[in-house]
Parts: structure tokens; sequence; C-alpha cells
């Protein structure tokens, strides 16, 4: 499949880049752009260790097409800088690994975003797209709470 040069707009920045029309959002933002906070987990929409933020929803990047995302607004984790809820999630302990958090941080970024006053039905059903085996969710919670709160 013949590469083509697109540009993608990409925490605050336009980043030409070159890609296949296959390529994945993730592919691009990991091999092509050096932005690997974004974790190839399952690669089948499952487990959100991929999800940045597009046009201010959480999107799961192996499920997006390089493509697709020309003409939006992408946000990975490293576009947070220290963000109320990257200070929360340190706080609350929110986290163990490194591997599921940036697609947590991201996703609650989102949920803040899109529902800042969201009941705890709401985060709990926005927290269902993002797997964690080793901790309880209740911390991550808390920490979108105290964001909430302003904490
Ligand atoms: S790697 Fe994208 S959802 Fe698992
Ligand atoms: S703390 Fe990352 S998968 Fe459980």
């Amino acid at each position: 499949m013949p590469l083509q040069t697109i540009t993608l707009h990409i925490n605050g920045e336009n980043r030409p880049t070159t890609v296949r029309a296959s390529d994945t959002l993730l592919y691009a933002l990991r091999g092509r752009l050096g932005l690997t906070g974004s974790k190839p987990g399952c690669l089948n929409g499952d487990c959100g260790a991929c999800t940045v933020n597009v046009d201010g929803w959480p999107m799961k990047s192996c499920l997006m097409l390089a493509v697709e995302a020309v003409g939006k607004k992408v946000t990975t984790i490293e576009g947070l800088h220290d963000s109320p809820i990257q200070q929360a999630f340190v706080k609350e302990f929110a986290f163990q690994c490194g591997y599921c958090t940036p697609g947590f941080i991201m996703n609650c970024h989102s949920l803040l975003e899109q529902h800042p006053d969201a009941d705890d039905q709401t985060i709990k059903e926005w927290l269902e797209s993002n797997i964690c085996r080793c901790t309880s969710y209740i911390e991550i919670e808390k920490a979108v709470k105290a964001v909430m709160r302003g904490e």
C-alpha cells in the first residue's frame, strides 16, 4: 500500500507524517511521531490502553485510522502537562502500572471535559471502557471526583 503524507494536529501542533491508508492512529503516534505514551494492548478496542482525546472525546487510537484524524484535534498523554486529573491520580494513588494508566488518564480527562458534573453511575460506566486487572477502580473514581470538587 503506498505511503502518503498527512498532517495531524496533535497536542497543539501540526505534525506532518507519512502513513499508509491502513495505518491506525496508534501506529502513527507511536511508530511515526515518537509519542509512545499511548500503549498498544489488545489492539482490538477492548482494553483502552491506547486511549487519546479526539475533538474532546475519548478515542481508542487502535480503532481509528491515522487518515481519519486529519482535521481533528488530537490530544495524547504527552499533551496534558501535569493536568488536574494527573495530579489527582497521584494524590489518590489511582494507578499502579504505566501500561494502563495513560489510557485511564485520557479517558478521565475526556470525562471531565464532557461531563464535569457526572454522577457516580456515569463515572462507573465511563470507566468500563478501560481495563486494569490489578486495582479496584475505586481510587480512579476518587481521583475523578477530587477534580470535580476542585481539589
Ligand atoms: S490497544 Fe486499543 S483498546 Fe486495547
Ligand atoms: S495497574 Fe495497569 S493494568 Fe493494572
